[in-house]
Formats: C-alpha cells, structure tokens, sequence
C-alpha cells in the first residue's frame, strides 16, 4: 500500500477547546486539518481520505485513541500515529508506543514539540516511502531480468538445436521429431514436470557432437569401416564435451543425453558400455526414441519401414535391434505410445 505524501493530518480529540487549538496551530504552520470529535468519526473520515498523520487524544469516550490506533493500522498499517496524553495516562501511553505508535505528546501541549513530533514523522513516513519506492523498482528490476534470462536461455537452446539439425545427417525434422517423443514418454513414466521440461529440449541436441566428427566420416554413404565407426563414436564424447557444466537444468540434461543416448540396457553400447540403471533414464528413454525414429526413416544404406514392422523390431528383436537394448519400463512406455509415435512421424516429415 502507497504510503501518503500529503500535508493533511487528521486531529481528534472529544474536548472542544483543545481541538480546535491543536487544529489552529496546525494550519497556521501550513498543514491541511481535519478535526474529528470521536473515533468513530475519524475512522469514517480516514476511509477515502489522504491523510498522512494522525493526532489523537488517548483517553475519549467510545472508541479511545489505543482502539483507534489499532483500527486505523488495519486499514492503513504503516499510518503515523501520534498520541495526545495527559500525564495520568503516561503508562498508557508508552504501552501503545510498543503497539505501534509513533510517539506521544503530553498534555498541557507544546506547541513546539508537537510540530518537532509531526516533522519526525513525517521524515520517518518519507523514508519508508523511500524505501518502498526502492524495493518496488528492484523487484521490478529482478522480475525483468528474471523474463530476460528465461527467454535467453530459451532462445540459446532453440539455435543450439539448430546447430544440431544444420549437422544431422538424419533428416531436417528427426531433431525436432525427437523432442516430441521423448516428452510423450516421460510423461507416461510420470516424471517430475522439471524432467519433462527438459527433456523436451534436451533430446533434440542428442546428436549435438556430430558437429565435431570430419565430413568424410559423417556424410560417408556407405557402411563404415571399424576405424570410421570409432570415429562416429565419439559424438557422444563430443556433445558431452560441448554442454557440460552449465548450471541451467536444460543444459545439464542434454549433456547426459548426449553421452548416454548409445548406451544399451544389456551393456552392449558405446561409449562407456554402461548396464541398465547405471544409464541415465534421459538416456534410457532418448535411445528408444531415435531408434524407432531411425527406422522408420529412409537412409542411404537402408529403406524406410512401415510403423508395425518397426515397433514389432524394437518390442521383440530382429537379430541388430533387441529388447535387451531398452530398459523394460521405457520399451513397455513406447509400446503403449506407438500410435502417438506414428502420428509424430506422419505430422512431421522431413
Ligand atoms: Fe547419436
Ligand atoms: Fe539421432
């Protein structure tokens, strides 16, 4: 809530007499007054007002100033509150200070150190309006950057995924192709949304690491020679080496992927030969993504295949191509999806 910079102050005070002097005094040093008879009259006149201070008497019939302190500080709770006392309510007084008074005058009043007590609260009211106003621009500052930064980073991953397709000798779409079903299989595994997230963009940088490997290697059309299969190895090595040790959770995944995603439940993958949990489940879930999305497209070295053919491949074997390759709990995920694999496929060609 907007603290008040106003010059009116609102006195209350059920004597008369004294009302109107404190009143008088205060519009001749130049503030704006409203003069309230009771409590309730000065609860009614806050409501809607700009008042920037208030001045009342402690000991009032009905509502009294310890009660309207505590009122006016639910409706405006950093509202300065200045206490009018005479000296028989002194303990009065000083226990409202505790309940968030600003300060008290005693009476018979002087007329000095009541101005001196409303300028301390005025100051005290404008530094806390300082402060405010500083908090306010450095949240806003914060959530800019905040945005900023979500969308840079989301930006960054996009073109990175662009490198990724520039390079793959897949086919324009098996990149963003890739994208898609592994989110579609994390969800059925029932992963955190953090994971689902990130493996959405994560996968599709999977082949990042082919930028490194030597145009005769990488565009070669016929089978490779055992050195040149080494050589394609180390795609997995090389993405690793490019996108590790980010601090954004994004990144951090798809630098797993990129080593994981040729690793084999059975042990019998590259480059690490790890064995069923040991594999990161990024990688367990990519592997069985780029699989049937291998299959199923045309290669230079082998036709493309229908849809049953490839799930029946990857669901029982084909001699190449075994379920003990796949972690059971992704196979039996990827089982279930196929159809929505196929949809995938179909709605984005290269
Ligand atoms: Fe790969
Ligand atoms: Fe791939």
């Amino acid at each position: 809530m907007r603290l008040e910079d106003s010059n009116s102050i609102l006195v209350v005070d059920d004597d008369p007499y004294v009302l109107e002097a404190v009143s008088n005094l205060l519009r001749e040093y130049g503030f704006e007054v409203i003069a309230c008879k009771s409590g309730e009259e000065a609860i009614s006149r806050l409501l809607g007002s700009n008042v920037s201070l208030v001045l009342t008497d402690i000991k009032m019939p009905g509502i009294s100033g310890i009660e309207l302190l505590a009122k006016i500080h639910d409706i405006k709770p950093q509202m300065p509150v200045i206490l009018m006392t005479g000296y028989a309510e002194l303990e009065m007084a000083i226990n409202a200070v505790k309940k968030g008074a600003f300060d008290f005058v005693t009476k018979p009043y002087n007329p000095e150190y009541i101005l001196h007590t409303i300028e301390k609260a005025k100051r005290y009211t404008e530094l806390l309006r300082l402060e405010e106003d500083y908090k306010h621009r450095l949240e806003e500052t914060v959530r800019k950057q905040t945005q900023q930064i979500f969308t840079l980073s989301r930006e960054v991953i996009k073109r990175l995924t662009a490198v990724a397709e520039f390079r793959d000798t897949c086919g324009g779409a098996h990149v963003s192709r890739m994208g898609l079903y592994a989110n579609k299989i994390a969800e059925f595994l029932n992963m955190p949304i953090e994971f689902v997230d990130a493996i959405t963009y994560a996968a599709s940088l999977h082949d990042i690491g082919k930028i490194g490997i030597p145009d005769k290697v990488l565009l070669k059309p016929g089978a490779f020679t055992p050195e040149e299969f080494e050589i394609m190895k180390a795609h997995t090595t090389i993405g690793h080496h490019i996108l590790q040790g980010s601090s954004h959770h994004v990144l951090q995944m798809a630098a797993s992927v990129a080593l994981s995603h040729h690793e084999r439940w059975d042990g019998t993958g590259y480059p690490r030969k790890l064995k069923g949990k040991d594999i990161p489940i990024e990688g367990r879930v990519v592997i069985i993504c780029d699989q049937y999305d291998a299959l199923m497209s045309k290669r230079p070295y082998k036709p493309a295949l229908w849809h049953e053919e490839v799930v029946r491949i990857i669901t029982e074997g084909d001699g190449r191509t075994l379920p003990g390759h796949f972690d059971s709990r992704v196979l039996n995920a990827f089982n279930q999806l196929a159809p929505t694999f196929k949809d995938i496929f179909e709605y984005h060609p290269d």
